[in-house]
């Protein structure tokens, strides 16, 4: 997968640090070469000799050592590199990539470079919430940097939420992203996944029971094209894919705002359960039961996600393509959702029961685009998405 790659890869002072030495160990096993830099801190949780021993290579340690430098001088080490990967990336670390500051070997490589840079976050949950480091993230996110992670867990320090660094083989998924080659190679498309929850008082939400399934093969699909892939998922049973950009989102309001922040795309595929209604004035403070009867909860129609993009005149993706969900005379309401929603494909299935395909691993669609609607046979929701995917290949390529 990453044979002949050269990965220089920059170990900052985290206890996730750790789990550097796998990461080296599993770029190694899909054949790519890393070369090791180890920040004074990085050397507090890992030793140079363990990380230059599986590296096979020696380790990178001070911006001012002369012998390292009359073999290859800093400037090209950070060059040399086909990619160059921050695991773990401490809040200072990303912190100083966010402000050019060039005060150690690692940063100065990272400002010196004109290699593309993937970064693995890992840091303490309220350091990872801080608006400083958040403030640091869309600087660096803006500049193109790529991000891989944090996942959300328990930490080192006793604490729990986001802030943990994605496991070696996420990251070892998102290298493979960066040089995957294929037909969407350089296309930006915008997946929406899973269901949303509004909230209706600050512990208690409605939802609805989609698993995410499908989105998510949606997205691994057009990632495995190459695409790279913008993945806004509201709380959903599946994991999201490896090597794409996750935007978590809870409620339609949010999925709508990160669907528009992540435009312009070239194509944006909504497969998410998005709810109709929302509690027009969620409380923010629980409902507590009360002998003067039952709360009454008003409604307030959400922004239909799907609609709103297909008639944007200025952002509008050139391939807007819908999912339908129905029960009966499929291809005549999923035609006429085509039109009433403006976008260029619907993905139409028949979710009765007796079909078994609401929950299951298998879909059976029709997709309606201009041209009329096309019956494919049913298949597992994988194979549908590689599928669809291809035809979304050729629809931007023509
Ligand atoms: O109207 P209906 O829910 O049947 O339409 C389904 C399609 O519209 C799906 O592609 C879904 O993701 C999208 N949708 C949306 N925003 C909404 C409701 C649906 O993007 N508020």
């Amino acid at each position: 997968m990453l044979a002949g790659k050269h990965i220089l890869l920059i170990i900052g002072g985290g206890i996730a640090a750790y789990k550097a030495l796998e990461l080296i160990r599993r770029l190694q096993d899909q054949g790519a070469s890393v070369a090791p830099v180890l920040t004074k801190a990085g050397e507090e949780f890992v030793t140079p000799l363990s990380v230059s021993a599986l590296a096979g290579a020696p380790v990178h340690r001070d911006l001012f050592d002369l012998t390292a430098e009359a073999e290859m001088g800093h400037i090209q080490l950070s060059r040399s590199a086909d990619l160059v990967v921050v695991a773990p990336a401490t809040a200072d670390l990303v912190a100083k990539m966010a402000q050019g500051l060039a005060n150690d070997l690692a940063s100065t490589l990272l400002l010196a470079t004109d290699t593309p840079v993937l970064v693995a976050p890992a840091m303490n949950v309220r350091m990872w919430e801080h608006a400083a480091t958040q403030r640091n993230i869309a600087t660096l996110k803006a500049d193109g940097i790529r991000f891989v992670g944090p996942n959300a867990g328990g930490m080192a320090c006793g604490e729990f939420g986001p802030g943990r660094m994605a496991e070696p083989d996420e990251i070892v998924a998102a290298v493979a992203a960066e040089f995957r080659d294929g037909p969407l190679s350089g296309k930006r498309i915008v997946v929406t996944s899973g269901p949303t929850h509004e909230p209706i008082d600050p512990v208690r939400y409605i939802a609805n029971s989609s698993s995410g399934a499908q989105g998510t093969a949606v997205a691994r699909a057009l990632r495995d094209l190459g695409a790279e892939v913008v993945f806004v998922t509201g709380p959903a049973t599946v994991r999201p894919p490896e090597g794409v950009e996750v935007v978590p989102v809870e409620s339609a309001l949010e999925m709508q705002a990160a669907v528009e922040a992540a435009l312009p795309a070239d194509a944006a595929v909504f497969a998410a359960a998005v709810a109709d209604w929302r509690v027009a004035s969620a409380s923010d403070r629980k409902l507590k039961k009360s002998k003067d009867g039952l709360p009454t909860l008003e409604f307030a129609e959400n922004p239909d996600i799907l609609k709103t993009v297909s008639h944007m005149t200025a952002n509008r993706p050139g391939l807007v393509v819908g999912f339908a969900a129905e029960t009966n005379d499929v291809v005549d309401n999923a035609t006429a959702k085509r039109l009433r929603k403006g976008c260029d494909w619907i993905v139409a299935n028949d979710v009765s029961p007796a079909t078994g395909i609401m929950g299951g691993s298998e879909n059976a669609v029709i997709l309606i685009t201009d041209t009329g609607a096309e019956e494919w046979p049913r298949m597992a929701k994988q194979e549908v998405a590689g599928k669809l995917a291809n035809r979304i290949a050729a629809a931007l390529d023509s």
